[in-house]
Formats: C-alpha cells, structure tokens, sequence
C-alpha cells in the first residue's frame, strides 16, 4: 500500500507539472526570491489557483509528516528579525543594485554589527529576504527589494512590529484578566497601556495611519482575503438602484472603493471614527459614489441603508461588544435591509485545505491576542444576532470561491 508521503509527493507532483504546463502557455515567468523575480504568481484560471492551492497544501502535509509530531513542538519561528528589518528600516539601506558590507550596512542603519548577521541571516533563510552572495556582503532577494520599494508592504511590516509583542504576553493577559475586554490584552501588557488597541490608536494619529495602510498589506501575500472576493461573492449588483451600502469601519475606503467600481448604481457610504475620516479625506480618498462620515459603531447609527457592511470589524470585539453594536443599527433598520459581516467562519478542524485552515486559525489567535476577541462559526453568529434583536432572522452563510472569508448576511424582519 502506498505510504501517506508517496501519496503526497505524487499529489505535489503532479499539481506542480499542471501550473507548469499552464504557465509555459502564457509565457509566464515563475517567482524565485532572486531580486528581480516577479514577487507573486500570476494565476490566469482558477484550474492554475487550484493547481497551486493542491501543490501547497500537499507540501504542507507533506513537511510535517516528514519532520514528524516530535519535531512540530519545536517553535522554529522567531518574528524578532522581521521586527528589527523593520524598525531599523534595513532594507531601504541595501542598495537596489549590487551590495553593501555589513560594516557599512550597520553604520547606516545603527544596528550593532553583530545583531544585524544575526537578523539578516535569519531572514534570509527564513523569510527569503536579502542574500549574502559574498561573504561579509548583503545584497536584495525579491521580498526584500519589495519591502524598500513599496510602502504598503513597508507598513505591513510596521504593523507586524506593533503587534508581535502581543502574541508573546497573549498568556499573561489570560493570567492576569479573567474575563474578555478589549483593553486587557496581550496588546495593552506588551504595550504597557489599560487602553485597547483603537482607543490606543485614536490618540496616536501617525500608527492609525500606519495601521490603516497596513491592512492593506495583506490582500498581496494573501490573495484569499481580498475585497474583491466579496465584491465578487456578493449580490451588491441585484440591489436598487441609489441604494446606500454603508461600510462601517471602512478605514481609508479601499473596500468601498471596490464596491463602488463595480457597482457604479450604488451609493456608498465609509464610516470610520474621525480621526481615521479626516485623514482619507485629506489625503483625497472620496471619489463620486463614495462619501466619507465620522461615525462610532458604539453609537446609534444615523443612515437608513439597504447594506450595512462590517469587513473585519467584529472580530476586533469580544461577545458583549459585538452584541453592543448590532443593537446600535436597530432604530434605523427597515424591513428587508442586511447586515453584512465580512471575515472567515470559525471552521471545524480538519474541514479545510491546511493553507486555508491556517491563515484562520493565525488570524483567530492574533485576534486573542490583540483584542481578546475571537471568529465565530455559523452558530455563534445566529445567537450573537438574535442576542442583539430577534428581528435579525435566520442568518446565511457562504464563502465565494477562493476566499478565506466568509459571508455572513443576517435580514431584518421587523418594520
Ligand atoms: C481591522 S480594521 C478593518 C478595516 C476595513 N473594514 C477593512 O476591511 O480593511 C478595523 C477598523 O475599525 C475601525 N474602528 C475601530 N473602532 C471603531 C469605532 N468605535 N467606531 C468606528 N470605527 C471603528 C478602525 O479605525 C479600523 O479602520
């Protein structure tokens, strides 16, 4: 009988030989981490994302049956590096062409020379970032070129640093709080504050900003959590013409945005808290179809809408507060208008490709240690509703195809 890793391996090879096949026809360049590599696989058909998908989750599987349940305890990964490539902005001080030393490197980014060959080749190896060709000499790989060149990814890696301190005191925080406040967290013990993560940020300007742009970040490396699945997965086309869709915590509107390209018929609305609102409308965000309004999702809701969208807003709250802002939309509900929520189902385990289970369980558990917050499966989210009005109905669920992100849609059925 053939053994799981044959099985695997076969799986791995012959999903690799189909993308392969695919990519040669449309002369497609491969990504490799050498500095000019493309820095991201162009999927043309979703035969080549299933392809890739397959190949990865193969891999995977493959990796730990190989390495073994003894060598899975052994927590190999260290986001230190990341957070010091970042801080010091080491990256942007490699030259885009040729290298540099690490004397010079260390002099003009102000590491000691020793922590940066610590840093840098630990990220080289495990991130993919920079290469030392020549002993003693550092020079870019595809992913760090990337981080110097683009400055989303910049703060997505900005964002990284602000949070990694969290993962590590998420245990304090379940030692020292009993219950589940957003301001008795890992973030506030790492960051050394009783505020929250937005009352933190709402004094803060500069990291709000930071921390919009870096949401960003995540729809490149994983394509499975961008807007345009939702924009895709959603009948935002079959609503009336002029109807309002209201995208509550909106950031800066890139979400919005999307909706109102594709939805040219539809009256879009980005509610943020203020400070986030004068900051896209300073920096020329509002488009025709698209209006900016401060509004605190703790506070009654002002605008009668057909859609009121929550993107990756109420896994940012615990059980209590996410019941707290449903009822906030209450007095303004006509019969028939949704409520959208837009983040990934907490799944059974095992019930998905392991990639797809593992971007949900990172974000779940970030979401811990963060916000002491947490996803919630379809049944969780149908008492949380009917918690909050039981004029919200039955709710429906559905992930569109490719998406990491589920959709969970409750109808009003009161007047
Ligand atoms: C994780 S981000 C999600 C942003 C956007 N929906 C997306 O999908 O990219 C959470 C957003 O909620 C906003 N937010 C936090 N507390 C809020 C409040 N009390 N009222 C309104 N918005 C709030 C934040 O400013 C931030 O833009």
């Amino acid at each position: 009988m053939e053994s799981d890793i044959v099985r695997l391996a076969s799986i791995v090879s012959s999903s690799t030989a189909t993308l392969d096949r695919a990519m040669q026809e449309h002369g497609l360049r491969m990504p490799s981490f050498d500095a000019e590599s493309p820095v991201q696989l162009t999927l043309l058909s979703e035969d080549m994302a299933t392809a890739r998908d397959t190949a990865i989750n193969a891999c995977m599987e493959l990796l730990d049956h190989l390495k073994g349940p003894l060598t899975c305890l052994l927590p190999l990964y260290n986001g230190s590096s990341l957070q010091v490539i970042s801080r010091y902005s080491i990256a942007s001080h490699v030259p885009l062409s040729g290298e540099i030393s690490y004397h010079d490197l260390s002099t003009a980014c102000g590491v000691h020379v020793h922590d940066l060959k610590q840093v840098v080749r630990y990220a080289i190896v495990f991130h993919r970032l920079f290469a030392e060709q020549r002993k003693g000499y550092v020079s870019h790989s595809a992913g760090s070129r990337l981080i110097a060149q683009d400055p989303i990814v910049r703060a997505g890696m900005e964002q990284f640093d602000e949070f990694y301190g969290s993962c590590a005191r998420a245990v304090d925080s379940m030692d020292q709080f009993q219950g589940h406040e957003p301001n008795e967290t890992g973030f506030s013990l790492s960051h050394n504050t009783s505020e929250g993560l937005f009352e933190y940020l709402r004094s803060r300007p500069l990291k709000a900003k930071q921390f919009a742009e870096g949401i960003k970040f995540y729809k490149g490396p994983i394509p499975a959590y961008s807007p345009d699945l939702l924009v895709q997965g959603y009948p935002f086309h079959s609503l009336p013409e002029g109807a309002v869709v209201v995208d509550m915590g909106g950031s800066d509107g890139h979400v919005g945005r999307t909706i109102a390209q594709a939805n040219p018929h539809v009256q879009v609305i980005v509610q943020d808290l203020p400070g986030v609102v004068e900051e896209a409308e300073a920096a020329g965000k509002a488009r025709p179809g698209i209006q900016f309004q401060a509004h605190d999702i703790f506070t009654p809701q002002p605008v009668v809408a057909e859609v009121y969208l929550l993107r990756w807003i109420l896994q940012d709250w615990p059980d209590d507060y996410v019941v707290r802002i449903l009822r906030q939309l209450v007095s303004v509900l006509r019969k028939g208008a949704r409520v959208v929520v837009n983040e990934s189902l907490c799944p059974d385990s095992g019930s998905l490709p392991l990639a797809t289970e593992r971007y949900i369980r990172h974000m779940d558990l970030m979401m811990y240690a963060i916000n002491k917050s947490r996803l919630r499966d379809e049944e969780e989210w149908q008492q949380l509703f009917h918690e909050a009005d039981a004029r919200f109905g039955t709710i429906r669920c559905w992930t569109p195809p490719g998406s990491a992100l589920a959709i969970i849609e409750a109808v009003w059925e009161g007047e």
